[in-house]
């Protein structure tokens, strides 16, 4: 599949930073290559205008609910899934489906990000650290809480998944690592995270936890400062988890 043409958004922006960090590839699974391609992208947003992008042929897009019954008229040799993270209800349920629909052989790769954490105190107390648990116990209110990525594993292994490996990595907030590689993550994750910051917070915010437009805007405000303070070494835990249906 090739990689998708530069344009503007989140969505690209998403796109360019695993790519960034994955080798070069915007998917781990080790075939690497699919006979039938996923037709389905089951979370795109739906904003996005497909005409941005050149679609190969053979790709198609149906717009699905990914809690439903999957009803696909054949299977799958790969099913990608990628920052789901906030959506989903029943996660074993998810990664049971996915199994259910692939091929003996077939692999299933699931890219999710957490929600920004930090291991040395520096967050404590500030306004992100705030919006961070609001957006954390109003994602659990609203019933699709945000899960410990690191935790996922058992998903895959209990729905069948054999060869199953795991990957993490940490997205900075912005460009406060020594490492190069992670310096350059950093700047694209600031700046991605900086787009959706208030949208997150309003959304459960008031949603969820009653609280007002007015407050969450000046919180987030804050928040925005704050997430460009290197002094600050917070990131985003990443997993990209993959397995296979055997044979
Ligand atoms: C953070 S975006 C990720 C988009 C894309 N997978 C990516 O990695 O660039 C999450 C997407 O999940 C979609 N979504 C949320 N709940 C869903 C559901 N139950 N079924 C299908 N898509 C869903 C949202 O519409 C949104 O487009």
């Amino acid at each position: 599949m090739p990689e998708p043409e530069p344009a503007s958004g989140p969505l690209i922006l998403a796109t360019t930073i695993p790519t960034a960090r994955l080798s070069e590839w915007t998917f781990l699974q080790p075939s690497r290559a699919c006979r039938s391609l996923v037709p389905v992208c089951l979370a795109l947003t739906r904003t996005t205008k497909l005409t941005t992008f050149s679609i190969p042929p053979n790709v198609e897009f149906q717009v699905d609910d990914v809690e439903d019954e999957w009803t696909y008229s054949k299977p799958f040799d790969y099913i990608h899934s990628r920052a789901m993270n906030g959506a989903v209800i029943d996660w074993a349920t998810f990664f049971k489906r996915a199994y259910a629909n692939l091929t003996p052989g077939g692999w299933f790769e699931s890219q999710e990000f957490g929600l920004m954490t930090c291991d040395d105190g520096t967050i404590d107390g500030t306004s992100l650290a705030t919006g961070l648990e609001i957006i954390d116990k109003g994602s659990k209110v609203l019933g699709r809480p945000f899960i410990k990525v690191w935790e996922m594993r058992h998903w895959m292994e209990e729905a069948g998944f054999v060869n199953v490996s795991e990957s993490h990595y940490h997205w900075a907030s912005n460009t406060w690592p020594r490492d190069k590689k992670l310096k350059e993550l950093g700047i694209w994750n600031n700046m991605n995270i900086s787009q959706g910051l208030e949208g997150f917070m309003m959304g459960v915010g008031t949603r969820a936890l009653g609280w007002q437009p007015e407050e969450i805007k000046v919180l987030a405000a804050k928040s925005l400062t704050e997430l460009n303070d290197r002094r600050i070494h917070a990131y985003w835990p990443i997993n990209v988890l993959y397995g296979q249906k055997p044979e």
